[in-house]
């Protein structure tokens, strides 16, 4: 069968089965951005924007996305570029497998929420997304420091 959807703001039309995942799907297409981690739904490793949403793509079935627009770190570059940065700066990068679903959901927090951010409010909005490496503490100043950096004047 086929679906027809938007990829960072491509129109694409691929073949696909009733049982493949949205993060199979990009992966095969080469947004290879997305990782799979727990493939259960619990580890936020394989997070992309589902009309601009922050969603799990292991847990979403591409047959059923007819129509709507996906977005990956791939269609997001700047930004996540930008992040990035922040998280290097922290010591909030390891291994860096987290990192992709990390930038999804902190610029998703970005469109939704205005600085000042408090620890605690990014805190409970990253709860889905783990990490292995970091202790967490370093990626959360680096999504404090990211979100408000237009009142410490560095934007
Ligand atoms: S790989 Fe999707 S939530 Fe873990
Ligand atoms: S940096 Fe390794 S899993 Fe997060």
């Amino acid at each position: 069968m086929q679906v027809s959807l938007h990829v960072n703001g491509r129109p694409v039309t691929w073949e696909t089965t009733l049982s493949q995942t949205l993060a199979d799907a990009l992966r095969e297409h080469g947004c290879t951005s997305v990782k799979c981690g727990c493939e259960q739904g619990t580890c936020g490793m394989c997070t992309v924007w589902l009309d601009g949403k922050p969603v799990l793509s292991c847990s979403l079935l591409l047959c059923r996305l007819s129509g709507r627009e996906v977005t990956t770190v791939e269609g997001v570059e700047p930004q996540a570029r930008v992040l990035a940065s922040y998280l290097v700066a922290e010591g909030g990068d390891q291994c860096g497998f987290c990192a992709p679903g990390y930038i999804m959901t902190i610029l998703a927090m970005e469109k939704e929420v205005s600085a000042p951010v408090s620890e605690e409010t990014v805190q409970a909005y990253l709860a889905g997304n783990l990490c292995r490496c970091t202790g967490y503490r370093s990626k959360l100043r680096a999504a404090v420091k990211y979100l408000n950096r237009s009142q410490n004047g560095t934007v």
